[in-house]
């Protein structure tokens, strides 16, 4: 097998902030228009189901991250963009891999250790309490989405690396038991790709409560940036960029030689304020062509919903006939 068929995944919780589109959506776009890279973006909504029972939340956040990424300019032409749910094979796939992971594998997934060691610190008597077989078995449905297209790229974020791994495990053992059916997926991490800071200075992210939407109207976006933490140095006197959030902010959005004017700015003294009014001139500009087109989609969420029709369509000639190969290879199979 000498593919080379990119494949990520979006869990449908929550609103894309400004940390998800530097860290993983923009190089993502960028890739998406790679004409030798073909790759595969899809909603893994059924993954949503581990953390969030709220059917509106989920709902409404395929909806808001489907936008997104069409907002955004993603080429839908070349790269396959769709929705997990619409391809009943994955779900399919996960069973026979269920079959032939090894539980103690899963034990070993960090987020369900997570879990464990929280119930245990909370001195609870049952270690597994509150954990859904979902949570456990989620690394077979992650290694399902990938090996239903023979992913063997697949760009993630560090704290994904060891489901990759596991897949890796999962496929060699269906290919060793019913023969060679799967590419190993290997995980690319982009050291490149900035991780954001929050309002609060720590890592950008939902479960932080410190994230500035990505498409928040311009007046909510102005707000957020004027709640970045600062320290409390006045006007005047010089300021260290290192571990400011503002300055590495503004980095992620601006050329090398604006960020050296803005460096020297600091050494000169530039007034928070000051700083916070250029940010978010800076981010405003970036993201106000791909917020007009957001607002119009979410507008028209029939124009949405035929593209991930289409997407589906597509994803289908492939997961349908190779599920069907995977099906007799089991035993699973009619008659005659
Ligand atoms: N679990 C991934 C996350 O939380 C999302 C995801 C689901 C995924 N299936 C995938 C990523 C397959 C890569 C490949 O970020």
């Amino acid at each position: 097998m000498t593919n080379s068929t990119i494949l990520t995944g979006i869990t449908t919780t929550g609103t894309p902030h400004l940390g998800n589109y530097v860290g993983a959506i923009r190089p993502a776009i960028e890739a998406s228009k790679d004409a030798t890279a073909k790759p595969f973006y899809f909603l893994a909504d059924y993954h949503a189901l581990i953390k969030c029972s709220d059917p509106e939340k989920v709902r409404q956040s395929s909806l808001e991250i489907a936008a997104t990424w069409l907002a955004l300019g993603l080429d839908t032409k070349n790269a396959t963009f769709y929705r997990q749910s619409d391809i009943p094979e994955i779900m399919e796939l996960t069973w026979m891999l269920t079959c032939v992971t090894a539980k103690g594998l899963m034990n070993r997934a960090h987020a369900y250790k997570a879990s464990v060691a929280e119930n245990e610190a909370n001195a609870n008597t049952d270690p597994d309490k509150g954990i859904t077989m979902g949570l456990f078995s989620y690394p077979i449905l992650m290694a399902a989405d990938m090996l239903i297209f023979n992913a063997n790229k697949v760009p993630v974020g560090k704290d994904q690396i060891q489901h990759i791994e596991m897949a890796r495990d999962i496929a060699s053992r269906f290919n060793h038991i019913y023969g060679e059916h799967f590419a190993l997926p290997k995980a690319i991490t982009n050291d490149n790709a900035a991780t954001l800071l929050g309002l609060d200075g720590r890592k950008m992210s939902k479960s932080y409560n410190n994230t500035i939407p990505l498409f928040a109207p311009e007046k909510k976006l102005k707000k957020l940036i004027n709640k970045i933490k600062t320290n409390s140095l006045e006007p005047g006197e010089p300021k260290d960029p290192t571990d400011c959030t503002l300055f590495s902010t503004y980095q992620a959005f601006a050329t090398e030689s604006e960020v050296e004017a803005i460096r020297q700015q600091y050494a000169n003294g530039i007034a928070w304020g000051e700083m916070k009014k250029i940010l978010f001139e800076k981010i405003n500009t970036h993201i106000t062509p791909a917020r007009e087109r957001y607002d119009a989609l979410m507008q028209d969420p029939k124009h949405i919903e035929m593209q991930l029709q289409e997407g589906a369509e597509k994803a289908r000639t492939i997961s349908a006939p190779f599920l069907l190969k995977l099906r007799q290879a089991v035993g699973i199979q009619k008659i005659i």
